[in-house]
């Protein structure tokens, strides 16, 4: 799907749709008023008549006006003038771009900025972009019988008055961003028999062959014993499948400048180990790579748009299988850190691999380090599937993050990384242990982590809420794949 922006009249505007709001009430907007002289009032007549009430998120498609170029007029209620609010604004968009494409246009212009929605327009393009991509987004790639394509292929978004310079940018930055999103449930839907360490390493290499920018390293699990990274190792113990360590490196700007380090979790598989998980929804693990796959997918975004920084990417990739070779619980091991780790809970697995690829993110000499990881079920617990856990030991870099998921509408809320939290993690035989109870496990396990990251500026997002959908809607989502680029394109400035 390709988007852009252009001025023009919404009469004459050719092609398959033009659409425009209707307020509660059955004000048109200032673009819903133009038509409607050019098709001599049947637009108010229609909503005089209760056709259309301006309802948030009803539809009225029209077809074939007298006096309109485009083929097909979409009204969109928008709701009572100035009571939209942010989930309403994203309703109305759904609704807008669900209707549209159960219509064979190819392509539709959009009256967006008119209709007032109380919100900045950049906002309201960045929206109109990621779902009109998410709506496009097909995952049956695997059926022997994929559905067809969406016929819908060019946006664009039309306004009465001269559009800011500005929006063109922010529409190109978006849609790479939905490309990346889009690369990021593609991997996270692929079941687990084909998405292990190798697949994801190939990914990684095939994305630096297509940018040049991107350098791609991948380490050997000999590697990563000559390295000492014996948490990361322990976890891979109980697999057939090679662990590897994936590191991307995007050189955007002049070698000097420190890099954002970007960690992602990818564990192609948890089965919880010799602390097997229950079974009712077992499957779900494939998605325990989400946090990889939105680090794959921000690089590509980041690669796309040329953003002018370093970015470095790290991605621990291990399944987490119980057999004869498996850590069992009480296994002590010593990280790449030096610190040793008593293993109470082979499911804790998450925090292993990470904290040896934080250590290892120190040799980037990074400005920040912000890890991406589906740890903690407590997460979902605390914070349902709406926002992103959060967690920082230094508070402009939190602010940052918050300020860009606030842009994008990729949620995360701050929860707290207290030391009080600490002793939860003492172990009587080793310098820590993994788990850290019941209460609290979404920050413990960040807790631990924290152990690791004391160097550097650094946060953690535990995206086991967000990172994908179950039941009947069953999909990954592609966040944080919005909050990490965003944040990225406001430190590029
Ligand atoms: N990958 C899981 C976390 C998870 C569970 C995400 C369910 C989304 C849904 C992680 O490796 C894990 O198993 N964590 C344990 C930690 C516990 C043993 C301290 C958990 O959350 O139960
Ligand atoms: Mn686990
Ligand atoms: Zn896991």
């Amino acid at each position: 799907m390709e988007f852009s922006i252009k001025q023009g009249s919404p009469e004459k505007l050719k092609g398959g749709c033009v659409a425009v709001g209707v307020f509660e009430g059955g004000k048109l907007s200032r673009a819903g008023q133009t038509l409607d002289r050019a098709c001599n009032h049947l637009l108010s007549d229609l909503i005089a008549q209760g056709d259309m009430s301006g309802k948030s998120a009803t539809t009225l498609l029209l077809h074939k006006l007298p006096g309109i170029a485009a083929e097909r007029v979409l009204l969109i209620g928008l709701g009572k003038t100035g009571e939209q609010t942010e989930k309403s604004r994203v309703e109305i968009l759904q609704a807008l771009f669900k209707t549209l494409l159960a219509t064979p246009a190819k392509d539709a212009a959009l009256y967006l900025a008119e209709a007032d929605l109380g919100k900045d327009a950049a906002w309201l393009l960045r929206q109109a972009v990621f779902i009109a991509a998410e709506q496009a987004f097909r995952a049956d790639g695997l059926k022997s019988k994929p559905a067809d394509a969406v016929k819908l292929k060019r946006i664009t978004f039309a306004t009465l008055d001269k559009p800011a310079a500005q929006l063109q940018e922010v529409i190109g930055q978006t849609a790479a961003t939905a490309r990346g999103m889009a690369l990021a449930k593609a991997l996270g839907n692929l079941p687990g028999n084909i998405c292990t360490p190798t697949y994801l390493a190939a990914q990684a290499l095939a994305l630096g062959k297509t940018h040049k920018k991107i350098k791609v390293t991948v380490l050997e699990e000999k590697d990563l014993r000559k390295l000492g990274m014996g948490a990361f190792l322990s976890v891979t113990r109980g697999s057939e499948q090679p662990a590897k360590l994936i590191t991307l490196e995007y050189a955007g700007a002049d070698k000097k400048q420190k890099p954002v380090v970007l960690v992602g979790k990818g564990i192609t598989f948890d089965s919880g180990g010799i602390s097997l998980k229950p079974g009712a929804e077992m499957d779900e693990m494939k998605y325990d790579m989400c946090g990889a796959a939105s680090v794959l997918g921000t690089l590509q975004a980041v690669a796309e748009m040329g953003l002018k920084l370093n970015v470095v990417g790290i991605i621990p990739s291990s399944e987490n299988l119980p057999s004869g070779t498996a850590t069992k619980p009480g296994d002590i091991v010593t990280s790449l850190s030096g610190q040793t780790i008593e293993i109470l809970n082979t499911d804790a697995e998450g925090r292993l691999v990470l904290c040896d690829a934080l250590t290892y993110a120190a040799k980037f000499k990074p400005d920040a380090v912000i890890d991406i990881a589906t740890l903690t079920g407590a997460c979902v617990i605390a914070l349902g599937h709406v926002a992103s856990g959060l967690f920082s030991n230094d508070d402009k870099l939190a602010g940052e993050i918050l300020a860009a998921s606030r842009q994008a509408h990729d949620r995360a809320w701050q929860l707290p990384l207290w030391e009080d939290y600490q002793p939860l993690l003492d172990s009587n035989f080793a310098d820590m242990q993994n788990i850290g109870g019941r209460a609290g496990g979404t920050i413990t396990a960040a807790c631990f982590l924290a152990r690791f990251t004391k160097d550097y500026r650094w946060a953690h997002l535990d995206i086991a809420g967000t990172a994908w959908k179950s039941g009947k809607e069953k999909g990954a989502t592609g966040r944080p794949v919005p909050l990490l680029t965003q944040y990225l394109i406001n430190r590029a400035g």
